[in-house]
């Protein structure tokens, strides 16, 4: 059976936030795209199955993004220099406007997800633009790439230029209609639709009230931003007096609940970190995009503590790279900045609380994904460190840390496997 495989090497994983659990020299097995279990030995019951020697390299779960904009991959890395609203009109609605032209859509999702297939992400959440032909462009090419996502039509009509703002509600929840209508057309495997209000200032109450009945209609999980950036949380405010806070200006529309991820959460009060805990709110956290757009430093080890759940999120353009081993190194690093200069009784994250998130904090999102647990689904790294010497013993764990750190996923994922099926 093809996802059916034994892989020997050093084997990591995550089962809490606690501690990363590890076997040296261990087998990890994978029966029908699910793991079996890790073991020491190999059992007689499995020595049948394909056999995949990693050697001495380090065997992971794979890792999710759980908050990415596709449309703004070429753009990452120019135009730092603004907060979020402005930032968003004078660079990335006009770029994100560029993809009513279907042969720019198809030259920069190929470009995007040409990275995503080299990554180490197995799993992600992404938003496309409004263009309902651009986001299947970007569906198909997922598809050929074998990662599993959810990805979403952006919904936005105010506040946001003629070029870039669906003309009304209505057609706004027309063009959503299609768009799903194609997906099953499409018969995609792997590529899933989830319903997109870009956030608050960009979708009027009618809007939202549409997206909230197709959202129960095709029974399709939500994604959006919350509590950012100061400037929006104001203009929250002022667009939706009648909000007790901003989450509750999705939560009056059921776009609030168990299936919604909420990208940032930087500057969430206690009402809505509470409503968040009660709903079953997943929080994506994007702690370079939080650097770069000036919002700040979400409290996600409070959110951990809570029990809510947490994965992370690379939000390109905001942030500027794929890489989610990246995005656990900065959650950890901005985690400790937080403690330093903000509140000195929040506990900075280690490393293994952000592999964790890495993994399979974002991971439950999908179901069970993210674990090397048996009955995980079966999304596997191969990750060498060769190109790192070292001159002395390090452990497993330790060899990870420092492959995290020193942007070993830039040359050294040597395989990758998604509920077994091998896609790199
Ligand atoms: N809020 C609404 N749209 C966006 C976006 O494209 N990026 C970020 N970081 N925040 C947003
Ligand atoms: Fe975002």
């Amino acid at each position: 059976m093809k996802d059916s495989f034994v892989i020997k090497g050093n084997i990591i994983w995550s089962e809490t936030n606690k501690e990363l659990k590890s076997v040296e020299n261990g087998y990890l097995v994978i029966k029908d795209g699910i793991v079996e279990g890790v073991f020491n030995t190999l059992p007689d019951e499995h020595k049948d199955l394909d056999f995949i020697d990693a050697d001495n390299d380090l065997v992971v779960p794979g890792l999710v993004d759980l908050h990415v904009h596709a449309p703004q991959f070429a753009f990452r890395g120019t135009n730092m220099d603004l907060e979020l609203m402005d930032w968003l009109n004078t660079y990335t609605f006009p770029e994100e406007s560029k993809f009513s032209d279907t042969s720019y859509a198809d030259r920069v999702y190929s470009y995007f997800t040409d990275a995503i297939k080299k990554s180490a992400t197995t799993r992600m959440v992404a938003f496309s633009s409004l263009h309902v032909e651009g986001t299947l462009i970007l569906m198909d090419k997922m598809e050929e790439i074998g990662i599993r996502s959810y990805i979403g039509k952006v919904n936005m009509d105010r506040n946001s230029p003629d070029e870039l703002r669906e003309e009304s509600p209505e057609k706004a929840a027309q063009d959503t209609e299609r768009w799903l209508k194609e997906c099953v057309k499409r018969g995609y495997r792997y590529t899933k639709p989830i319903i997109t209000p870009r956030f608050v200032p960009s979708c009027s109450d009618e809007l939202m009230e549409k997206l909230s009945k197709i959202r129960k209609e095709w029974r399709l999980p939500v994604q959006s931003h919350l509590s950012e950036n100061m400037g929006e949380v104001e203009f929250v405010k002022e667009l939706a007096p009648w909000s007790k806070f901003y989450g509750d200006a999705y939560d009056r529309f059921g776009l609030f609940g168990d299936g919604c991820i909420m990208a940032h959460c930087v500057l969430s009060g206690e009402e809505e970190i509470e409503l968040m805990k009660r709903n079953g709110v997943f929080v994506a956290h994007c702690p370079e995009s939080n650097e770069n757009i000036k919002s700040g430093i979400a409290p996600v080890r409070k959110y951990m503590d809570k029990g809510i759940n947490v994965g992370l999120g690379s939000d390109i353009a905001g942030g500027t790279t794929e890489s989610i081993f990246d995005a656990a190194v900065d959650a950890v690093k901005v985690s400790k900045l937080y403690w330093r200069l903000v509140d000195d009784s929040i506990e900075p994250l280690s490393f293994a609380d952000a592999f964790y998130l890495a993994t399979k904090g974002g991971g439950a999102f999908f179901g069970k994904v993210g674990s090397f647990e048996k009955g995980y689904d079966g999304d596997v790294l191969i990750l060498s460190d060769d190109s790192i010497p070292f001159p002395r013993y390090l452990s497993p764990t330790e060899r990870l840390e420092r492959f995290a750190y020193l942007h070993g996923d830039r040359t050294g994922i040597k395989g990758k496997w998604v509920k077994g099926n091998k896609v790199l």
